[in-house]
């Protein structure tokens, strides 16, 4: 059963088999056609809805996601809201105005997502006000594409829309909408609801608790994992496998919260990186600005730290920064939980540490010292949204003029995401001169053998690890490195 709110009226469904999409929900078994669908993959938003949860308070709070990739089972209890549900009769609403009267459709086949995306902006600046300044305009809008309009006149829609009169959708008119929304939230996630959510044929089991998990686990041992499914949902998409045994993750308690401790944090493996965001702000500021990089809002919405460490992609773009962390993580399973360090974890490609029936419960990040620096460097050839080509993330300490604990790590180098351990000896205790980077750079080509590939050959990759020793180098030698910064940041993507 999928029970769930759309555009203010309560849909029921009594059978929904494990691999559809909210997607082929809405345009398939509904007939609401005005989500579209692009790339299928999770890059072009044309799919992008908005999703009300229960915010705590009495509310809901609204998020954007890709309804390509969005697990069908995963809106149970939620209000999803799409294009359809915005205007009040004939009464355009704010997002939707501006977009027409700044002339900021042509083919108009991306439209309807950007709509969405501007629909959760005007959401949240109705919720928490601030200023649009072009970052938060560009993390609203960076997960959608236009082919044909170009981006200034969305951007002045953007900005536009709060002038507007506030129309609000016809279902903004329900008082109980809200507790409806939170009561069937409650009902759908209780324990009993979960076993008679099976989906028929094959399995979706959203566990609560970490008991339960492992019982599943030992029951079902190569049952799929999936939270945001922002990578699984591709074997559909992409491959056209089915996949009809699944264990949902994101109502485990243990794997859903955030513990600080005196020496760091541990992360829920199932965290979203949008929950992440205040935390690598405040503590690992290159971490959070890598976020922006590699994923639109609709993915960090969904997308989870432990799911990018699980997927063990040589090409991911957190494990190379957790590697130079010095993570750990606690992996959990049918025998208990156990602690291993992050670089234990990486065994070949795509081949991990866990054991049959094992997960990842959460993620330790060390709290940084006051004198520990990180920087991440990614490459790829489109600056947002896009596969790295090679990443380099570079933690150390300075003493004195000399460069202390050093580590050094890259993804897309090797068949897992590595530490560089001899161009790290290179540094480590040195001065900040060139002989010690001529060094280190050297030492690549004995660390690594990347492969070719159709995103780079195998002598660039080895190259441009180089010159990310190179760029670290001048960063360190550099008065003005903030200005250094701005300067590299318009070279290197
Ligand atoms: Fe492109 Fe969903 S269709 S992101
Ligand atoms: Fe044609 Fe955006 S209006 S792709």
């Amino acid at each position: 059963m999928i029970d769930f709110y759309l555009n203010g009226q309560r849909q029921q469904f009594a059978e929904v088999t494990p691999g559809t999409s909210v997607l082929e929900l809405l345009r398939i078994q509904l007939g609401r056609t005005g989500t579209k669908e692009g790339c299928a993959s999770g890059d072009c938003g044309a799919c992008t809805v908005s999703i009300g949860e229960p915010d705590g308070q009495g509310g809901l709070s609204y998020h954007s996601a890709n309804a390509c990739i969005l697990p069908a089972h995963q809106i149970n209890g939620c209000h999803l809201v799409t294009v359809e549900g915005l205007a009040r009769g004939d009464a355009l609403h704010p997002a939707q105005a501006a977009m027409v009267d700044c002339h900021a459709s042509q083919c108009g086949f991306c439209t309807p997502g950007i709509v969405m995306s501007l629909f959760t902006l005007h959401q949240s600046q109705q919720q928490h006000p601030a200023p649009l300044t072009q970052q938060r305009l560009e993390a609203a809008l960076g997960g959608n594409l236009c082919r044909c309009t170009g981006y200034r006149p969305i951007r002045d829609a953007a900005l536009s829309m709060q002038d507007y009169p506030d129309t609000h959708p016809t279902w903004a008119d329900d008082p109980d909408l809200a507790s409806n929304v939170e009561a069937l939230y409650i009902d759908t996630t209780r324990p009993s609801a979960q076993q008679q959510s099976r989906c028929r044929p094959g399995h979706v089991d959203s566990p609560r608790d970490i008991d339960t998990l492992r019982e599943l686990r030992r029951e079902r041992p190569y049952s799929r994992l999936v939270a945001g499914a922002t990578d699984l949902w591709l074997e559909i998409t992409q491959q056209l496998k089915p996949l009809d045994d699944l264990i949902d993750l994101r109502q485990v308690a243990e794997l859903t919260t955030i513990n600080e401790a005196p020496e760091g944090w541990w992360i829920g493996a199932a965290v979203t990186y949008s929950r992440l965001e205040p935390l690598f702000a405040e503590h690992f500021p290159a971490f959070e600005h890598l976020m922006h990089r590699f994923a639109s809002s609709q993915i960090r919405n969904r997308a989870t730290l432990g799911g990018n460490v699980a997927n063990a992609s040589p090409i991911g773009d957190c494990p190379p920064v957790l590697l130079a962390l010095d993570a750990r993580l606690k992996l959990d399973g049918p025998d208990g939980p156990r602690d291993i360090p992050i670089a234990d974890f990486f065994l070949d490609y795509r081949k991990t540490a866990l054991q049959d029936g094992e997960f990842i419960r959460a993620i330790f990040l060390p709290r940084p010292g006051d004198d520990q620096h990180l920087k991440v460097w990614k490459l790829s050839k489109r600056r947002e949204d896009d596969i790295s080509v090679v990443l380099g993330a570079f933690a150390w300490r300075l003493e004195n003029g000399v460069i202390r604990d050093v580590h050094l790590a890259f993804g897309g180098m090797a068949a897992i995401p590595k530490r560089a351990p001899s161009a790290e000896a290179a540094l480590e205790g040195q001065p900040l001169n060139d002989a010690a980077f001529d060094a280190a750079k050297a030492a690549l080509h004995n660390e690594f053998q990347p492969l070719s590939d159709v995103r780079g050959s195998s002598e660039y990759r080895l190259v441009a690890a180089g010159n990310l020793l190179e760029r670290l180098r001048l960063f360190l030698n550099t008065d003005s490195n903030a200005n250094v910064e701005v300067c590299l940041d318009a070279y290197a993507h």
